[in-house]
C-alpha cells in the first residue's frame, strides 16, 4: 500500500490547495476586510503588494499577494556585489553542449561550513534569467543553517527537491518544513531563511526563469489524478519581530549581492493572495499507467509544468517516477529506448530507477539532450525481455524525477569538468547484443 504519512503536520501550519486565493493572519484582525490598503493598517503594520505576474495578466494567470508587515521590504542598506560563485544564469556563456549521454555521481558534502545559499552549484540550464526564459538546474549541499541571513531570488521561482536531510524554510509568508520525497516551490522575490534540522542537506533545485509552474490539464484522465490540488500546502502566516545585525542576500542575473539589514525581513503578520510558497509530498501522486499493453509516454508522470507560448509545449516539465505496479502484458515494461526533441535532466531521491541496474545513485544526475539516444542498460534489457508478463510486478521503494525542457539543457563548465562526471557511462549500452536473425521470427 502507498504510504500517505508525512512527518510534518499537514493540518496545523498549512492551507490546502494549488494557487488558491489564500487568507491568513497570525494576529486576529491583522488582515483588513474588504480592502487592501487602508489609510492605517491594524497593529501599525505596513501594507505591501508582491506581484508575481504582470498587473494585466489574464485573471487565470494573475498572481499577487498583499502583505501586512512590521517594516516594508524597502528598509535595508544598499546592496554590494558578493560574486557569482559556481552560479550560471545566462546559458549563452557555457561551453558547447556535447551530444553524449552524461551522468554524474553525487557531489561530496562540503568540507567547510556551508549554508543552503552558499551550497549551490549550477549543473546545467537554458535561456537566461535576464530575459525570463528557460531555467537553471542546481545541486545544493549544505551543513549549516542560515544564521541571521536571509535570501531572495530575483531570477526566478525555485523548485527544491531534497534528496538528503530535512529543510526548515522560514519564508515571509510562513514556515515550510520539507523532507526527502517532498518538494517546495519558493516564488521569485519571496524572502526566506533555511535551517537544517538534520545537520546536513543535499538535493536538487530547478530555477524557473519563465512562466510560473502550474498543474497540467488532465484531458481524458478526468477531474482527478496525477498531483491533486488539495495535496499542495501553503503556510499560514508566521512572523518574527527581531532586530540585530543581519544580512540580506539576493541573486540577480546570476550574481549574489548582500546588504546589511537591521531587522528580520520575516515580519509579515498577515497576508492574502495567490502568490505564495507551497510544498507537495510526491508520495501523494496518483500514478496512471497501462493495464493492458505497452508503456504510455512519460507525460503521464507530470507533476508541474511551466508552459511556453506554444500550446502543448512546455518550457519545463517536472516529472516523477514513483513506486508503481507494472501490469502490461506481452510488453517490454521498463522505459523504452528513445530519442526526444525535448531534453532530460534526471535525479534520484531514493532507491533504484527501473531503467538502470547500476551507476545511477541517489544524489546523482544524468542528462540526455535533444536527440541523444538512450534507454535501459544492457542488464535491464535482458532481464525485462525474459520476465513473465502475465503477472504484475511492483517497482517499489524508489523516487526518480526529471526536469524536462523544450530547449537544449546545456551543462556548465563545472559540470563538464567535475570529477563526479562518469567517463564510462556510455558503456552501459555497449553490452546490448545483436539478436537479429532474418531466418527466425
Ligand atoms: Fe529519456
Amino acid at each position: 500500500m502507498p504510504t500517505f504519512e508525512t512527518h510534518t503536520d499537514a493540518n496545523q501550519h498549512y492551507q490546502s490547495g494549488f494557487a488558491n486565493d489564500f487568507a491568513t493572519e497570525a494576529l486576529p484582525g491583522a488582515l483588513p476586510i474588504g480592502r487592501n490598503s487602508p489609510q492605517r493598517a491594524a497593529y501599525g503594520l505596513y501594507a505591501e503588494q508582491l506581484s508575481g505576474s504582470a498587473f494585466t495578466a489574464p485573471r487565470a494567470h494573475n498572481r499577487r499577494s498583499w502583505l501586512y508587515r512590521i517594516r516594508p521590504a524597502a528598509v535595508h542598506k544598499p546592496f554590494t556585489q558578493v560574486g557569482r560563485g559556481k552560479l550560471v544564469a545566462n546559458f549563452a556563456d557555457v561551453p558547447p553542449t556535447p551530444p553524449n549521454q552524461l551522468r554524474w555521481d553525487p557531489l561530496p558534502m562540503p568540507a567547510a561550513p556551508t549554508d543552503f545559499i552558499d551550497g549551490w552549484v549550477t549543473m546545467a540550464g537554458n535561456g537566461a534569467a535576464e530575459s525570463m526564459t528557460g531555467c537553471a538546474i542546481h545541486l545544493y549541499a549544505a551543513n549549516r543553517s542560515m544564521q541571521d541571513r536571509f535570501f531572495y531570488n530575483a531570477d526566478g521561482e525555485l523548485l527544491i527537491v531534497p534528496q538528503q536531510g530535512r529543510l526548515a524554510i522560514f519564508t515571509e509568508l510562513g514556515k515550510l518544513d520539507i523532507e526527502p520525497y517532498e518538494i517546495a516551490v519558493i516564488p521569485r522575490g519571496v524572502r526566506f531563511s533555511v535551517a537544517l534540522p538534520d545537520g546536513e542537506a543535499r538535493g536538487y533545485i530547478c530555477e524557473n526563469f519563465g512562466a510560473l509552474l502550474q498543474l497540467p490539464d488532465l484531458g481524458p484522465i478526468g477531474s482527478n489524478g496525477l498531483a491533486n490540488p488539495r495535496d499542495f500546502l501553503t503556510p499560514n502566516a508566521a512572523y518574527e519581530d527581531r532586530e540585530g545585525e543581519f544580512e540580506l542576500v539576493t541573486k540577480m542575473n546570476g550574481v549574489l549581492w548582500r546588504a546589511d539589514i537591521g531587522h528580520s525581513p520575516l515580519d509579515v503578520v498577515a497576508w492574502h493572495g495567490n502568490y505564495a510558497p507551497y510544498k507537495y509530498d510526491l508520495r501523494h501522486f496518483n500514478t496512471i499507467g497501462s493495464i493492458s499493453y505497452d508503456h504510455p509516454d512519460p507525460s503521464i508522470f507530470l507533476v508541474l509544468q511551466s508552459p511556453s507560448d506554444t500550446p502543448g509545449v512546455d518550457t519545463i516539465d517536472f516529472v516523477i517516477f514513483p513506486p508503481r505496479w507494472l501490469a502490461a502484458e506481452d510488453t517490454f515494461r521498463p522505459p523504452w529506448f528513445h530519442r526526444n526533441v525535448a531534453s532530460e535532466f534526471m535525479g534520484l531521491v531514493h532507491g533504484v530507477y527501473d531503467a538502470k541496474a547500476e551507476g545511477f545513485v541517489p544524489g546523482g544526475a544524468s542528462l540526455h539532450n535533444c536527440m541523444s539516444g538512450h534507454g535501459p542498460d544492457a542488464e535491464t534489457f535482458e532481464k525485462a525481455s525474459n520476465i513473465d508478463t502475465t503477472k504484475p510486478a511492483k517497482v517499489d521503494a524508489t523516487m526518480a524525477f526529471m526536469f524536462e525542457t523544450r530547449t537544449l539543457i546545456k551543462p556548465t563548465q563545472f559540470a563538464l569538468e567535475t570529477a563526479q562526471l562518469q567517463a564510462h557511462y556510455y558503456e552501459c549500452w555497449q553490452g546490448l547484443a545483436k539478436h537479429f536473425n532474418p531466418e527466425q521470427r
